[in-house]
């Protein structure tokens, strides 16, 4: 059984699907042991709690320089065992410690059907927005692997959204998470987990 860490920002719904999929059963190779967050006061830190699983808060602003903040994410996945890491909108970036430390073992969900929107300055609700001006009819989410490109790892998994006219950035967004995110984090964190439990 592997012992999965989930670093987040936000609300946290990636994070309750992963939890969700796991309290069905879904991963029998990987157990959620471990939630980071960049920020206090996040909705997902309530989630972790009502799993009953450990949080801690590790933000970037409380190091005087990337390499202390690696230091530190690297002592914590250490000090709790971490076999996997799974990005759930985290927004923090992770440096070349962290990311050699665990090869083809992070985890990322884009929220677009990358190589497109992706990369510097592409999150939230500007990935949906910047798909909007350029008027495509398709977009999704991605699941990759975390390397020292932005949203450059291998892909591990995609699923399409369609667009649908009178769109707005919100509730493209909410379409993409509904319709492809929770559905593709979870899975592609059962399958990474397989390969690795054997
Ligand atoms: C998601 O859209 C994800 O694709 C992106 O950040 C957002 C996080 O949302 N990386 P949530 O905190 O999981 O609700």
């Amino acid at each position: 059984m592997l012992n999965v860490a989930v670093l987040v920002s936000g609300g946290g719904t990636n994070l309750q699907a992963i939890l969700d999929s796991e309290a069905k059963g879904g991963n029998p190779h990987g157990k959620v042991t471990l939630v980071i967050s960049s920020k206090e006061g996040v909705y997902a830190l309530e989630r972790a709690k009502n799993a009953g699983v450990k949080s801690e808060v590790i933000s970037r602003k409380s190091f005087a320089n990337q390499q202390d903040f690696d230091e530190k994410l690297l002592n914590t996945f250490k000090e709790n065992k971490i076999d996997v890491v799974v990005l759930a909108g985290f927004l923090s970036i992770l440096g070349e410690s962290v990311i050699k430390a665990y090869p083809n073992r992070i985890l990322n969900i884009h929220p677009s059907l990358i190589p497109s929107f992706c990369g510097a300055g592409y999150y939230g609700l500007k990935v949906h927005e910047a798909a909007l001006k350029k008027g495509v009819k398709v977009t999704g989410a991605t699941v990759h692997f975390v390397n020292e490109i932005c949203d450059g790892g291998a892909i591990i998994a995609q699923k399409a959204v369609e667009v649908l006219d009178g769109d707005t950035p919100e509730s493209l967004q909410k379409r993409v998470m509904e319709q492809a995110e929770w559905e593709l984090l979870p899975a592609a964190l059962v399958d990474i987990c397989k390969q690795l439990d054997c």
